[in-house]
């Protein structure tokens, strides 16, 4: 199987998650696109979705997916999205995308976060994927010059703005030993949004795809 076929079983298998007749969190991304548009063959089961960007709200709606906002819906049972990074404790990067706050506001509404990925997401240790940070404009060079200071080679994501209008710096060069601490450690520096850390509120369930099927990873 190819990259694109791992994701396609990886967003259908997703679909066992859904909680018929509630609202599903849907996050952002290629991983993501595969299981909206499996959602769209299964849409009578669920009484709408709660999207992470702008992107996937625009994909639900092209499938006829009702999209609501956070502030609009009582729960949220089930929140489906990819990872850049996923470790054995289903602590992840994200942000590949720069769609980290949303994702991580929908993440932390959620009861259950179901991370959809291929086998090759799966590290032992966290950080060879540039960890995307989301600033306010007009912090960007004290930040950039903090998380320089922690050790970490920090680069504005050229030509991007956040759905929140703000810029995402990328932090090349981390060994990643400490996600929690490290998670923060970034958030506690004036400007910065959020970080690409899904520490503090990892995946509950990872659904793996490798060439051998689909696994299910829960922490360990
Ligand atoms: C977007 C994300 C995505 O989940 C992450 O980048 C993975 O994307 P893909 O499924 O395309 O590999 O965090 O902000």
């Amino acid at each position: 199987m190819n990259q694109e076929q791992l994701k396609k079983a990886v967003g259908r298998a997703a679909i066992d998650y859904l909680v018929d007749g509630e609202i599903v969190g849907v996050g952002t991304g290629s991983t993501a696109n595969c299981f909206i548009d499996q959602l769209a063959s299964v849409k009578h089961r669920i009484s709408g979705a709660v999207a992470s960007s702008e992107a996937t709200r625009q994909r639900l709606a092209s499938h006829g997916i009702a999209v609501y906002g956070l502030d609009e819906v009582d729960r949220l049972p089930v929140y489906v999205d990819g990872a850049d990074e996923i470790n054995s404790a289903m602590q992840m990067i994200k942000g590949g995308g720069g769609a980290l706050t949303r994702e991580k506001i929908v993440a932390a509404v959620a009861a259950k976060f179901v991370c959809i990925a291929d086998g090759s997401k799966l590290v032992p240790v966290l950080g060879r994927f540039p960890l995307p940070v989301e600033v306010i404009p007009m912090a960007l060079g004290h930040v950039t010059r903090e998380l320089a200071a922690l050790g970490g080679r920090p680069a504005r994501r050229e030509g991007f703005v956040t759905d929140n209008g703000n810029l995402i710096v990328d932090v090349s060069g981390l060994e990643i030993v400490d996600p929690s601490g490290l998670e923060t450690r970034i958030n506690q520096i004036v400007g910065v949004v959020t970080n690409g850390l899904f520490a503090r509120r990892p995946a509950d369930v990872c659904l793996l795809a490798t060439a051998g099927g689909v696994r299910t990873l829960t922490a360990r």
